[in-house]
This record gives structure tokens, sequence and C-alpha cells, in this order.
């Protein structure tokens, strides 16, 4: 089974002060805590790995990474220079960059590609938007989103890596899935990678907080969290962390 995981996708708030301050408090707590990891953004990524330089069990990632390796691309950050910088993990395909960064699915397989050149593991992020979903067309969204990835790196490779269901509807809206529906396309995500991600860590993502969390981590095929919102305060996101820890 695969083991609890519970991540902060901290987007594009605070500064380097703060988030470092963020990642200090998350380390205070002792007591049992599921697997966490944290997401800063690129800036911040050096403040957060000096906070956390003791509390190696707090896992650090950055929220997008170039398809590139190297070269004359102003502006992008490359795999290498994550895993330089202390980096271990790194989203890719983040709903709100499909959306708003027009990246689709054979440049996020690319992205995830060059995450495990470099040796980050990549948390893939899949969901379909509304329409997709009142269309009944979410099934099919997933399947075509996690084919993309394996047609270019192979089963094997996607199942060592972390798949967060994210439905487009439910992603800082307030709006969640209900424990079912996200059930339903969680064991749908198990099937599709087959034996061989028996283990792999399936995350639901979408409007999580203390308030709902304990439903979601009741189903069999939720093995955790990527929180938005409710990852910028601590006592809320180790609230929920402590959640996914006693659940059912
Ligand atoms: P949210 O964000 O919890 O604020 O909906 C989730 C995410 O973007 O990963």
């Amino acid at each position: 089974m695969a083991k609890p995981l519970l991540a902060g996708n901290w987007k594009m708030h605070g500064t380097a002060t703060s988030a470092a301050k963020l990642a200090s408090q998350l380390a205070d707590y002792t007591g049992e805590k599921p697997e966490i990891m944290v997401f800063p953004s690129f800036v911040s990524i050096p403040a957060v790995v000096a906070a956390l330089s003791e509390h190696s069990e707090i896992a650090i990632g950055a929220q997008n990474i170039s398809h590139h390796t190297e070269g004359a691309y102003t502006g992008e950050v490359s795999g290498q220079m994550l895993a330089g910088t202390g980096c271990s993990h790194v989203l890719v395909g983040h709903s709100e960059r499909r959306t708003y960064n027009a990246e689709n699915n054979e440049l996020v397989a690319e992205k995830f590609a060059a995450a495990q050149a470099s040796g980050l593991t990549p948390i893939l992020c899949i969901g379909e938007t509304l329409q997709q979903r009142q269309d009944r067309l979410q099934l099919q969204v997933i399947k075509a989103q996690i084919a993309a990835v394996i047609e270019k790196v192979g089963l094997q490779n996607v199942c060592n890596a972390i798949i967060a269901y994210e439905p487009v509807w439910a992603v800082g809206t307030g709006e969640t899935a209900t424990p079912e529906q996200a059930q339903q396309v969680h064991s749908f995500i198990r099937a599709e990678l087959g034996e061989q991600g028996e283990d792999t860590q399936l995350l639901y993502g979408g409007s999580i907080n203390a308030d709902n969390a304990a439903a979601l981590f009741a189903q069999p095929d939720i093995d955790g969290g990527l929180v938005g919102g409710a990852s910028l305060e601590a006592e809320h996101f180790m609230n929920i962390a402590q959640q996914l820890i006693e659940r059912k």
C-alpha cells in the first residue's frame, strides 16, 4: 500500500522570508506525521532549504520545470538547477499551468521526463475541467493525460512518480469533489497503472481543508493530498496532516 503523503502547493504567495517562516513552523510539529512536502516559489526555495536544513523529513519541491536541459531559454529553470538548489520533487502539469501557460499533454510529458532525468520525482497533476465533467468525459481526459506521459517515459517511470488528481473545477474554488467522485477517478488511475502501480502515491487535490479532508482520506485509493490555500497556514495544514495519519 502506498504511504500517506501531504503536499503543500504555496503557489505565488508570500516572500522568501514568509516562506522560510512557514517552513519552520511546519518543522516545529513533533509527533507522528505523514510524509510532508512543500512547494514554494522558485525564489523562495533557497530560504526554505535553509530553514529545513535540520529537518530532512520535509521534502522540498518546485512548482514548475523547464523541459529543456540548458541553453538560451530566458526565464526558465532547469531540473539540474532545481536539484542543485535542494529540491527533490517538482509539480508537472498543474492545472493553472495547463490553463494560463498553455501546457498540453505532450509538453507535460517532456517536463516529466526532464524531471526524472535530473533525479527529481515529478508529481504529475491531472484532472478534467467542469465542461468535461458535465459531458461525462472525465475518465477519457484522465486516460489521455496519463497515456501521453506513459508514451514518453514508459509505464514503470510513471509508476515511480506521484500522481495528483486535481479536478480543475475544484482547484482554488472552494468546491471539492465528493469522496465518491474522487475515489472513482483514483481507482480508475490505479487500474490504468496496473500491478506496477500498486504502491504509487495517488493524491487528491482541489479545495482540501480541515472539514473535508477526513472523508476524502478515508477512500481506499486516496493516499494523501495536494493542498493549495489550506497549506498557507501551518496549523491548518498540520490539522489536515493529522487527519491523514488518523484516517480510517
Ligand atoms: P487548492 O489548490 O487547495 O487551493 O484548491 C490545490 C492545488 O492547486 O494544488
